[in-house]
Order: structure tokens, then C-alpha cells, then sequence
């Protein structure tokens, strides 16, 4: 068979693919210091898990709405007016399998053939005429920085200008430390709600990656659109999945002030290590649970260094190149203090061969 065009230009997801790189060999017995994850290393919540274990009891096993079960959406609507001082109805709001799956339909709704789109992170693209949409992913993945409210009004002040839509991905939105708050860009204004699609999901607040739930807000013309769309490609997200979410939402917000918590001595922790360490550099992460690490110095690229660092000292990193800047390795301090202590160990006896 014939791969299609449009596949062929595909790789894997670099992330994932150094992530279970990592994970065969620790299945091997080899004692892998993974800082590759994107995931929380904690487990989801108990009441959330109990919420979907009741949902399974009693028999809510079934096809549900696309766009997701009535309760949640309106439970979202509530979050997202009470968290983020975004304003949308429950029809406005669609549910789908994770947070990439809602920018994936989000971007299928939106853009033609021939469209640009544009990530700003960690580089800057120029506009064009043909630019569409900008992607926005505030706190960030994987610089871990997060925009001031006026530097957003900035950017909806461009992209009012050319009449560009934003995706704002607000998945690390809890996620934040120090002074940082976190704006959703789409509450800056009239004119910035009607040009943004919000994304946001359970996988990074909640420790729920597993479930597969996120959700994105939009003017109802593309909650429509996004909803016939998936309509006739997945079908609902998993029915259970969402009682969890529901539960999630609704329920206790403890959990997630311990896990940023824990997040945040880590980051302090990781951060005052690498900055140790000779002829690399950092820039303190604001958000989110990654430090982009600046290798330029050591005179390998990205994937090099990455390659090099888990064959020859059992540590998993991800390359810039996946980001586009291959002069950087992301770490990611989603592992226990006691990994995160050895794994730097390692990484600094490994710069020292260098
Ligand atoms: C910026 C960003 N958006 C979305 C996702 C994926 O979220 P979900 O698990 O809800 O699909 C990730 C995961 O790493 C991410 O970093």
C-alpha cells in the first residue's frame, strides 16, 4: 500500500518516542533516570478515580453525546467563568480526547489548505498574509514561561490588526510559581474572545493523562463545526472518563494545590542544581514542570546530546529539536525528588566527559 503524502511528512511524536525509549529500558532492568515525561508522576486523585469507578458500576458504559455528557459541559462553562473570567455557554463548549485532540479539531475546523499556522515558542515566525492562526501556550511547553497580561494584550493587539485566530493551549494553566499568574488571553476583551479558541484538559491539573479528556471553548459556529467533525471521526470521549472529569472539576482543588506545590520545590531544586553546572545555561521556568537547558556549548546537537546521555549515563531527555531550537534539551522535573537528585548527578558527571 501507498502511505499517503500527508502522513509520509509525519514522524513520531519525539517526546513520546524518547519517553518509551526510557521506559524498554528500564523494562530491561536498567536504572533510567527519566526527565522525558510530560506527564505527572502522581497518581489521579482518589475521589476522580471513585467517580469513574461508580460511573462503571452503574452503567454508564454507553455512547454519549459527542460533545460530551450535559453535566460536564456546563461544569466547564462554570470553571471556566470562575477560574479564567471567560464567559461561554455550555453549547460553546466541546469535549474531546485530550487537550491535543481538541487543538487538532480546533485546527481542522478553522484552516484551509494553504493556511499558516504559527507557534511562537521558543521562536518567534513572522506573519504572513496567508497566516491564519497563531498558537499560544501559555504556560509554556516546554520554555516554561508565562506571559503577563500585557504582553498578551499585545499579541490579540496583532492579531486583531490582521485578523488572526488564536489557539490558546492553557493546559499547565495551575501550574504556575512565584509572582507568574496566568491570564487566558480570550478574557482580555470582546475582540480577543471572538478570535481565541481556548484548549485546556484534566492530563496536566488533575494527573489524569490516561483518561484522555480535554475540551476546547470557541464562538459556537466552531463548537459546531468541531462537534459535526467529531462526531463522525471518534465519536464521544470515554463515557466513565468523564464522570471522573465531572468529579475532577467539582470536587476537592486540594489535590492539585499539593501537587503544584511539590512542582514548585522541585523546579527550585533543579533549577539551582543545573545552574551549577559549567558551560550550560537556563532560564528559570515560571510554569508549567520543564527547564529548557541551553547546550550550545558542549558542541553537540540536541538529539546528539540526548542520544548520548541515555546510552552512556541512563538519563532520558528531551532534544530542542523537537521544539523546534536544537541549541536546547528539555528536562522535565515531573519525577520524584530522589530520581531528580541522581539523574542530575549523572547529568553533570556526563557535561564533565563533555
Ligand atoms: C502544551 C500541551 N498541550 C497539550 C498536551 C497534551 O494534553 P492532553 O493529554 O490533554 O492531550 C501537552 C502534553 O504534553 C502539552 O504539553
Amino acid at each position: 500500500m501507498e502511505i499517503s503524502e500527508r502522513a509520509a511528512q509525519l514522524t513520531p511524536s519525539l517526546t513520546l518516542s524518547i519517553d518509551s525509549k526510557a521506559k524498554a529500558m528500564k523494562a530491561e532492568g536498567i536504572d533510567v533516570c527519566g526527565f522525558g515525561a510530560g506527564e505527572p508522576d502522581f497518581d489521579t486523585p482518589e475521589h476522580i478515580k471513585k467517580a469513574a469507578i461508580e460511573a462503571l458500576e452503574t452503567g454508564f458504559t454507553k455512547y454519549t453525546p459527542s460533545a460530551g455528557i450535559p453535566e460536564l459541559r456546563q461544569a466547564i462553562a462554570e470553571k471556566l467563568a470562575a477560574d479564567n473570567e471567560l464567559s461561554y455557554r455550555a453549547a460553546q463548549i466541546i469535549v474531546s480526547n485530550g487537550a491535543k485532540h481538541s487543538c487538532y479539531n480546533a485546527i481542522l475546523a478553522t484552516c484551509q489548505p494553504g493556511d499558516e499556522v504559527i507557534i511562537p515558542a521558543p521562536y518567534w515566525v513572522a506573519m504572513t498574509p496567508s497566516t491564519k492562526m497563531l498558537i499560544m501556550n501559555s504556560p509554556s511547553n516546554p520554555t516554561g514561561s508565562v506571559y503577563t497580561r500585557e504582553e498578551l494584550q499585545a499579541i490579540v493587539d496583532v492579531a486583531a490588526e490582521e485578523d488572526i485566530y488564536i489557539l490558546s493551549d492553557e493546559i499547565y494553566e495551575k501550574l504556575v510559581y512565584d509572582d507568574a499568574k496566568h491570564v487566558s488571553i480570550g478574557s482580555l476583551s470582546n475582540e480577543a474572545y471572538d478570535l481565541t479558541i481556548t484548549v485546556n484538559g484534566f492530563s496536566k491539573t488533575y494527573a489524569m493523562t490516561g483518561w484522555r479528556l480535554g475540551y476546547l471553548a470557541a464562538p459556537e459556529a466552531v463548537a459546531k463545526a468541531v462537534d459535526s467533525i467529531q462526531s463522525h471521526t471518534t465519536s464521544n470521549p470515554s463515557s466513565f472518563s468523564q464522570y471522573g472529569a465531572l468529579a475532577a472539576l467539582r470536587g476537592d482543588q486540594q489535590p492539585v494545590a499539593d501537587m503544584r506545590e511539590e512542582f514548585d520545590m522541585r523546579r527550585n531544586y533543579m533549577f539551582d542544581r543545573l545552574s551549577k553546572i559549567s558551560n550550560v545555561t537556563a532560564v528559570k521556568p515560571q510554569g508549567a514542570f520543564y527547564v529548557l537547558v541551553n547546550i550550545s556549548q558542549l558542541g553537540l546537537t540536541s538529539q546528539n546530546f540526548a542520544d548520548r546521555l541515555l546510552s552512556k549515563a541512563s538519563v532520558a531527555v528531551v532534544p530542542g529539536a523537537a521544539f523546534g531550537d536544537d541549541r536546547t534539551i528539555r528536562l522535565s522535573y515531573a519525577a520524584s525528588l530522589d530520581i531528580i537528585k541522581k539523574g542530575l548527578d549523572r547529568f553533570q558527571d556526563f557535561c564533565r566527559t563533555l
